[in-house]
């Protein structure tokens, strides 16, 4: 497990699934983590179950990442609770299923809703937080497989996380001179209690790994861990990379 004492982590969708399973992996590692969510009460109980590690408890922030003014207030408390933010997790997302049809189909409203939380959130979260990040920090987005392959997971979840891999390169390109680097993980089926719900299904998760070379879908803890080893200072030479953690899917 990489060293993260001394480091203060932001992670956006911390009160569930992968966004939660990182900030418990960066707890233990010693991190300061900064758990932003705008599910006030699970985020609450997130942070109480994660308890108090060597830099004290986890500071639970309420906000909405697609929001410009909750975005940069909840970056301001990060800042005056910890006095800086070396690294920034964007695991907030979301899924529509009327987003689940062809392109014709889709309202506007469903890829408006999605695009505001997956696409814009991620730009409102790094915009906030990227002017005080010194050399040395570490930026982790969260895209998807589905950013990667036209397999079907609709047009606004689809492009949004296509976005996503975008917007991460141009941020590496921009801040790499600063020191600042800047990658993104892109989960493939990954068992949660939100968004990962259908996975943690057995009957699903048995017909979703008969194609994955792995043969399983994966857990949250799973991908924590790649964030975290992408936040720390193990991969100090990485940026700019679109990493998939993913039990194979996209080798096929
Ligand atoms: N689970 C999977 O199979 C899977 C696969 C590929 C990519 N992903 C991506 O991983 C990320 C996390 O997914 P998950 O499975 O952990 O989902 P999840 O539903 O368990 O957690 C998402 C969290 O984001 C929070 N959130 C949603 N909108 C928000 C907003 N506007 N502001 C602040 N918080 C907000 C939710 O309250 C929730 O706590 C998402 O970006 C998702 O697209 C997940």
């Amino acid at each position: 497990m990489p060293d993260m004492n001394g480091r203060v982590v932001l992670v956006t969708g911390a009160a569930s699934g992968i966004g939660r399973a990182t900030a418990a992996c960066l707890a233990e590692a010693g991190a300061g983590v900064a758990m932003v969510d705008r599910d006030g009460p699970r985020l609450e109980e997130t942070a109480a179950a994660i308890g108090t590690t060597g830099v004290g408890q986890p500071l639970a922030v309420v906000a909405d990442v697609g929001d410009e003014a909750s975005i940069a207030a909840a970056v301001a408390s990060v800042l005056s609770r910890f006095g800086l933010i070396d690294g920034v997790a964007t695991c907030a997302g979301i899924f529509d299923p009327e987003d689940l049809a062809d392109i014709e189909k889709v309202e506007l409203a469903t890829f408006d809703r999605v695009i505001g939380v997956n696409l814009r959130g991620t730009f409102l979260t790094l915009r906030a937080a990227l002017p005080h990040l010194g050399s040395g920090s570490s930026v982790v987005t969260v895209a998807s497989t589905a950013g990667l392959r036209g397999h079907g997971f609709g047009p606004a979840y689809t492009s949004s996380k296509g976005g996503v891999i975008s917007l991460t390169r141009l941020a590496a390109v921009q801040y790499g001179p600063r020191g600042v680097r800047v990658n993104c993980v892109c989960p493939g089926a990954t068992a949660g209690e939100g968004m990962g719900a259908a996975f943690a299904d057995p009957s699903t998760a048995e017909s979703v790994s008969a194609d994955l070379p792995l043969r399983r879908v994966g857990q949250a803890g799973e991908i924590g861990a790649t964030m975290m080893s992408l936040l720390s200072a193990e991969t100090s030479y990485v940026t700019g990379q679109v990493i998939a953690v993913d039990g194979g899917a996209t080798v096929r």
